[in-house]
């Protein structure tokens, strides 16, 4: 495993242990309110901490991204993307679908990717040209080419409604193609799922970069393909992603585009 790969595993495991703890007593947790239905609580911030000093032992001039505590500069070439809990609403409620997403840019390309299931005690794990991995496992997105037999994971709205309509038309256009539509709640992990077969396509839009980072190079590296709504490599910063095995994301993608607004074009 490249050093660096290894330090962002051992950051998203003490995360993980953060988190697996706090989840014995919920009743404990304090909520905040960040705005509309987007919490945070002192695991969120816990669990950011402990990643961004165990990253920082070793890399203490690299820049960070991080949900919690914003963007701290450092050296320009490298920035870890940092989701220290991916599924906070899942998590306050004790359903257990959530993760710790951590991965590192070099040059603005994503290089390595941790997402960790802290309650399955699952480790999706990929570096940039050496593949993806499952607890040591290779892994490969699904051999499904048709929409029809696809499980497609996506994310509703939830915050902004602005483009709640647009999102709902190709729901619907999914729940008919499709083999079926889920929505875990943690983007992260329903990327990873993708990456490892479990889900054959994936839809959401107005995601953040710490959301979706881990997850893309994941799904990459199984030989999947990921996009913005353009079919462009822009999902980082446009918010908008699509992704699956190769077949079932032309698909995905070639539906969803004749729902797009002047608003919401890539
Ligand atoms: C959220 C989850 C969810 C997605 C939201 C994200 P958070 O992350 O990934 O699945 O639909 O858009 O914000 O806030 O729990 O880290
Ligand atoms: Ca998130
Ligand atoms: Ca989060």
């Amino acid at each position: 495993m490249h050093p660096m790969l290894n330090t962002a595993v051992k950051a998203a495991r003490r995360a993980g242990s953060i988190i697996g703890r706090a989840s014995l007593d919920l009743g404990q947790i304090k909520v905040g309110l960040k705005q509309q239905n987007d919490f945070v609580t002192e695991v969120d911030r816990a669990a950011e901490a402990a990643i961004i000093d165990t990253l920082r032992e070793v890399y203490p001039s690299h820049a960070i991204l991080a949900e919690e505590s914003g963007t701290t500069a450092g050296e320009a070439e490298y920035q870890w993307i940092i989701d220290p809990l991916d599924g906070t609403t899942n998590f306050i409620h004790g359903f257990p679908q959530y993760a710790v997403s951590i991965a590192l840019a070099h040059k603005g390309v994503l290089t390595h990717a941790v997402v960790f299931d802290p309650n399955r005690n699952e480790l999706f794990t990929a570096s940039k040209g050496a593949g993806a991995y499952l607890n040591d496992k290779r892994i490969r997105v699904s051999r499904n080419a048709k929409l029809d037999e696809a499980l497609i994971g996506t994310g509703f709205p939830y915050r902004m409604f602005e483009h709640v309509d647009t999102y709902l038309a190709i729901f619907k256009e999914m729940t008919r193609r499709s083999a079926g539509v889920r929505r875990p709640g943690a983007a992260s992990l329903d990327l990873a799922w993708v990456a490892a077969g479990r889900l054959d396509g994936f839809w959401e839009f107005g995601l953040s970069p710490w959301d979706m980072a881990a997850g893309a190079l994941l799904i990459l590296e199984a030989g999947g393909l990921v996009s913005d709504l353009a079919g462009e490599g822009n999902y980082l910063a446009t918010g908008n992603i699509v992704a699956g095995t190769p077949k079932v994301f032309s698909q995905l993608l070639q539906a969803i585009q004749p729902h797009r607004t002047a608003a919401l074009m890539a």
